[in-house]
């Protein structure tokens, strides 16, 4: 068996000894040069005049082009075509590209681009979800809005009611290696492209159209990113574009890599939220009805607002089931970074608010939080029939069996009462714990993207090349997928190539997201894995007699009745005989469909899910804090890779946290974002996990109709990481009798603020 082996990533080793090659360990060709864009230093306004004599004159610049200078429309936009690669004279944010300098070196173009001089009309820029609301600055007419049952009546009629507010912050990806563009010339202008991407076919067809030319003229090729997070779907656009324009004005290749700061700056992040709330419920916490209005800050460009703010509406619900409610979605349109996908893309900012209220109504009833979720679950696989707030029929139920399992083995019930004791005992050192659970739909919700194709070549020594139209970040997708094509084979894994991802290979691909890489491109594969097979097969069948039918491919051999011959000399014996052994595959995921204006039908073809509970400790006098422990129970359904998966959990579950505690995104009353580097923008440390971490796979199988019964495991487990910021709540709400209302991140400084509203 090839799959459900819990083998190292493919590039483990390379990864730690420093050999993988990212794309700026590409060989530089000779004749490179390297491009920098000159950014904008006011959030809102028009240029008044722009003098780039100096940088023009500085050392080793070849060019610099303003918007003038481009022949053709270059826009960056995945979606709304708003993105205009350098300002067309309007300025929408602080940060934004004006111009780009070319020159022999990095430094060069570094250094020549801060000698710009340029005057600007400067306006007031609308920053704040308060100022857009208040001005009505919004992408679309109105806000969107999902409903089940009758929010108000249910509430209005319900024994307790409580309103509330969550503020949320958003977080910049941080991965490891930048932005990063390089682009060949090649003959007749055609170009070949090196992105650091999730989405090649997007760079693809953002060149062509930057450059005038079909997409057939464009090739775009990705062997890894340093990390994506969804940072890299559409955020490396501007590069790609930025460095094929050079290259076709100069004839010369043209790189470009966003050092940290710059990155910072230009690229978009999470957005940040608030989500107001208005809920009915009885005595146990059951809710009876709730309402949501959930305002997100998109930042100046469209992007991926849209689909991030329709994943948090419908992420809600969480793994509770609301028949009465109402979700009202405000998507904001403000001066700053156009907001973009990241993992987990609004489903955890959705899941928050729900979370928050979950921990209210249990403040105000008094009883365990953990309770009140027990009372609001799902039904679990062959209970009730339960509806999502967008009218889709929960079938895959597990999360009261699965939290049931979690409480057990984390042994809840005693540790909280320990807490309890301890937090009795000790005026200074506060505990906490929570649990709380992930329930995510896997699909995207633009029903269309939900397709991959797949190459696979068997050279005449049996030996196999793979490529398929997923994108390698880290998350291990190449080797889950070069499992399911040795499995298919019946070959161990080091007969399979794991190629570059390469728009060439497999054409019209979606992007590398939405946790679907594997379930997506792992059926591409199998499906032309088995074409080969019943080619080979045939094959044989033709030649010594006997039913294709009987054919198995297993252990490196080919057997049919008496016959056993090796894997290759099957691949050669076909060969041999004409039979084609270069096959393409296909996958569309079944059963996806639904209207995302209304909110009604199945966005998703199945739900992954998982609980955490974690317990801290916080310093009431500092706010200063620390996990003790977490225990996580992940659904991965039949996991392909147990070691990678359980990787994957692990640190979603550490950025998840990271997201809702340290890392804070300040911007200043201009519209200049302060925390722009490591030195002010704080992601966990390899010393921020927590000190005992136990992480656990559910066991069962994905009862949707994936590859190998898997389930996508990429976003659902950064939510796990919300057991921690609902731990600390948990923790400042022992500090005193009211709620510890704390916001998110959740700060040293926020804790210590949120104690003492909570002891006043
Ligand atoms: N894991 C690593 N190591 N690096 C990444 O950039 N991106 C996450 C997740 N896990 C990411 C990661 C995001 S946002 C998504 S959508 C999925 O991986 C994408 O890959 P998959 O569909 O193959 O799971
Ligand atoms: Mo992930 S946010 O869907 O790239």
């Amino acid at each position: 068996m090839s799959v459900a082996k819990p083998l190292p990533h493919d590039a483990a080793r390379l990864h730690v000894d420093g050999s993988a090659r990212y794309l700026d360990d590409i060989p530089t060709p000779a004749n490179c040069l390297h491009l920098v864009f000159g950014l904008s230093q006011i959030a809102k306004g028009t240029l008044k005049n722009t003098d780039l004599s100096a940088v023009k004159s500085a050392d080793g610049v070849v060019a610099v082009l303003t918007a003038d200078d481009l022949e053709h429309d270059a826009d960056c936009s995945p979606s709304a075509h708003d993105e205009p690669l350098l300002s067309n004279g309007e300025i929408h944010y602080l940060g934004q590209q004006i111009f780009l300098v070319v020159a022999t070196s990095h430094l060069a173009a570094r250094k020549a681009a801060r000698l710009a001089k340029i005057t600007y009309d400067t306006e007031q820029p609308i920053l704040t979800i308060a100022q857009a609301e208040a001005a009505n600055s919004r992408f679309e007419d109105g806000p969107r809005i999902y409903s089940s049952g009758n929010s108000d009546d249910a509430i209005s009629r319900a024994e307790n009611t409580l309103r509330g507010s969550v503020i949320m912050g958003g977080q910049e990806h941080f991965y490891l290696e930048g932005q990063a563009a390089l682009a060949l010339p090649d003959d007749n202008g055609d170009m070949i492209v090196h992105s650091s991407t999730q989405h090649p076919s997007e760079i693809q067809h953002k060149v062509a159209h930057a450059l005038d030319i079909p997409m057939h003229s464009v090739r775009v090729q990705v062997r890894r990113m340093g990390g994506g997070f969804g940072g890299k779907e559409s955020q490396g656009n501007a590069l790609a574009i930025a460095c094929a324009i050079a290259a076709q004005k100069t004839g010369r290749p043209c790189k470009m890599r966003y050092d940290r700061d710059d990155d910072m700056m230009i690229t978009g992040k999470r957005h940040d939220f608030r989500i107001d709330y208005r809920v009915g419920f009885d005595a146990t916490g059951k809710i009876d009805g709730i309402e949501f209005v959930q305002h997100a800050r998109c930042g100046w460009a469209q992007d991926l607002s849209l689909p991030v703010a329709d994943r948090a509406m419908l992420h809600a619900d969480n793994a509770y089931h609301l028949p009465n409610i109402t979700i009202t979605s405000h998507r904001w349109k403000t001066n700053t970074q156009s907001a973009t996908a990241f993992r987990g893309f609004g489903g955890p900012q959705g899941i928050v608010g729900i979370e928050r209220v979950m921990d209210h109504i249990a403040s105000v009833l008094k009883l365990d939080p953990l309770t009140v979720r027990q009372q609001n679950f799902y039904a679990d696989m062959g209970g009730e029939k339960q509806f999502t707030p967008y009218h889709m029929e929960v079938r895959d139920g597990i999360i009261n069996q699965l939290s049931d399992q979690l409480v057990e083995s984390a042994d809840y019930h005693n540790r909280r009462a320990a807490i309890e004791r301890w937090n009795d005992a000790n005026p200074i050192l506060k505990k906490g714990i929570a649990l709380t659970p992930v329930k995510f739909g896997i699909s995207f919700t633009l029903t269309h993207l939900n397709q991959a194709g797949a190459l696979v070549h068997v050279y005449n020594d049996g030996s196999v090349h793979l490529n398929h139209g997923g994108t390698e970040m880290g998350q291990g997708l190449f080797q889950k997928v070069a499992q399911v094509a040795a499995q298919r084979f019946g070959l161990p894994l080091d007969q399979i190539k794991i190629t570059a991802t390469d728009t060439g290979k497999v054409p019209n691909t979606s992007a590398t997201a939405a946790s679907s890489g594997t379930d997506l491109n792992g059926m591409a594969v199998a499906d032309a894995c088995d074409t080969l097979k019943e080619r080979i097969a045939g094959c044989l069948a033709d030649l010594h007699g006997g039913d294709i039918e009987h054919v198995r491919f297993e252990n490196g051999y080919v057997s049919m009745g008496e016959l056993s011959i090796p894997f290759a000399e099957a691949a050669k014996t076909a060969y041999e005989n004409r039979i084609s052994l270069s096959a393409t595959g296909f996958y569309k995921t079944p059963d996806v469909a639904w209207d995302r204006i209304a909110g009604k039908g199945q966005p998703f073809f199945y739900f992954a899910y998982g609980a955490a509970i974690s317990e801290v400790v916080v310093d009431t006098l500092t706010g200063e804090n620390r996990i003790l422990r977490a225990d996580i129970l992940h659904d991965a359904g039949a996991s392909l890779n147990p070691a990678i998966d359980i990787g994957q959990i692990e640190g979603a579950f550490v950025q998840g946290a990271g997201w809702l505690t340290t890392e804070e995104l300040i911007w200043d009353t201009d519209g200049r974002l302060r925390t722009h580097a490591p030195s002010t923008y704080k992601i966990p440390a390899c010393s921020d996990r927590p000190d005992i971490f136990n992480v656990a796979l559910w066991d069962g199988e994905n009862p949707a109709n994936t590859i190998y019964k898997s389930k996508a495991v990429g976003e659902p487990p950064f939510m796990l990481g919300i057991s921690v910021w609902s731990a600390l709540a948990d923790a400042v709400s022992n500090c005193g009798e009211a709620f510890g209302d704390l916001h998110a991140p959740a700060t040293n400084e926020h804790i210590f603020a949120a104690i003492e509203r909570a002891k006043s």
